[in-house]
């Protein structure tokens, strides 16, 4: 329904979670990272819309009228874990759209994991509208107002303050997080569901639902992509509130890029990669399911913040999809 989008954007739906900040010395000494955009990335939009800043370590993303633009991993994974530093549009983003998703590009059967983050007039809320295509079915966007602004704390790109807060998908080293987007790529096959996280807040669990034979995204390599574009015909209060270009260029940053994961071949497969990895901190247990805090905040953010949930949009479902009735 709210997609009626650039179509590139079409092509990535979403999954995209920002923010976390790992604990270097947790992560394997093996790993020099974070490592330069151009390693792990390339531009699939718009070229002079990217800019490489400090060394090719962080990048500036430009939207003004001419053109979004976007960018992807070179690189398909299975298991992994991919992170990264971003910064919104501060001030007035209404009828902006910053996102960050997985994606199996699979077309018909394509799995698709999204966080987009639906701009607003300044001193208005941020929405995180999150998205998942299992199988190449999607349609259950839900939305959530964000309780804090994620581009407060960033006046400029170098300060030294990046902003505290971590959007994370399904990957949990959110302690000491200081502002990223993360993602899980693919979650485990004993994984009790697919989680969206705003810091140590998860703000959506996607549950395993096969044996209620509800597609779950689980085994197909996934790329990493973002994407910042215009789309004020939806975007904000549902497309009431339009694009203000006076204040264009619109600018989003992302820096301290870091993927870990088991690559996918050429041909797309991944035969060689194992969930039981013990080299991933992820696959421990606790990072599995919610522990009984996070289930309290999760309950928190559905009675107080979130402001739109497809299973209960009748319009839309006037029979509530079977994953819906498989309880929170
Ligand atoms: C998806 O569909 C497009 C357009 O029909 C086609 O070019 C592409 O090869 C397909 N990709 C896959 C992975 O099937
Ligand atoms: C923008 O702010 C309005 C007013 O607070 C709120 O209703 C809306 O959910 C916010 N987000 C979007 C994307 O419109
Ligand atoms: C285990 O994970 C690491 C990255 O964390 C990856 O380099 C390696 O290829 C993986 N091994 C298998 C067998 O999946
Ligand atoms: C992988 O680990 C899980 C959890 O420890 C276990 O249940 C499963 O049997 C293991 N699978 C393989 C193929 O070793």
């Amino acid at each position: 329904m709210m997609a009626k989008v650039h179509p590139l954007v079409l092509l990535l739906v979403i999954s995209l979670c920002v923010l976390i900040e790992i604990n270097k010395f947790l992560i394997s000494p093996t790993m020099a990272k974070p490592t330069t955009f151009l390693q792990d990335f390339h531009i699939t939009w718009s070229e002079a819309h990217i800019k490489q800043l400090n060394k090719g370590t962080a990048i500036q993303l430009l939207l003004d009228q001419s053109s979004g633009c976007g960018f992807a991993s070179k690189n398909k994974y299975m298991y992994g874990r991919v992170s990264m530093k971003i910064k919104l549009i501060p001030g007035d983003s209404a009828g902006t759209v910053t996102a960050f998703y997985m994606n199996s590009d699979t077309n018909g059967s394509r799995d698709e994991l999204d966080f987009e983050f639906l701009g607003n007039r300044s001193g208005q809320p941020y929405t995180v509208q999150t998205n998942v295509f299992a199988n190449g079915k999607g349609d259950r966007e839900q939305r959530v107002n964000l309780w804090f602004d994620p581009s407060s704390q960033f006046h400029t790109f170098d300060s030294v303050e990046p902003p505290s807060h971590c959007y994370c998908l399904d990957q949990l080293r959110y302690k000491n997080c200081v502002g990223c987007l993360c993602g899980m790529i693919n979650p485990l096959p004993w994984s009790k569901g697919k989680r969206f996280y705003v810091d140590e807040v998860p703000i959506r669990v996607y549950k395993n639902n096969e044996a209620k034979r509800v597609p779950y995204p689980k085994s197909q390599p996934m790329g990493i992509y973002s994407t910042l574009w215009e789309a004020d015909n939806w975007a904000t209060r549902g497309g009431l509130e339009k694009i203000d270009w006076s204040k264009a260029p619109f600018y989003a940053y992302y820096k301290d890029f870091d993927i870990e994961g088991c690559t996918a071949g050429h041909d797309g497969r991944a035969a060689g990669c194992s969930a039981n990895n013990s080299s991933n901190w992820w696959e421990a247990p606790s990072y599995q399911q919610l522990n009984p805090i996070q289930a309290r905040n999760y309950r928190w953010v559905r009675l107080n913040h979130m402001v739109y949930d497809y299973c209960t949009d009748k319009s839309r479902n006037p029979v509530a999809p079977p994953e819906c009735l498989a309880g929170i």
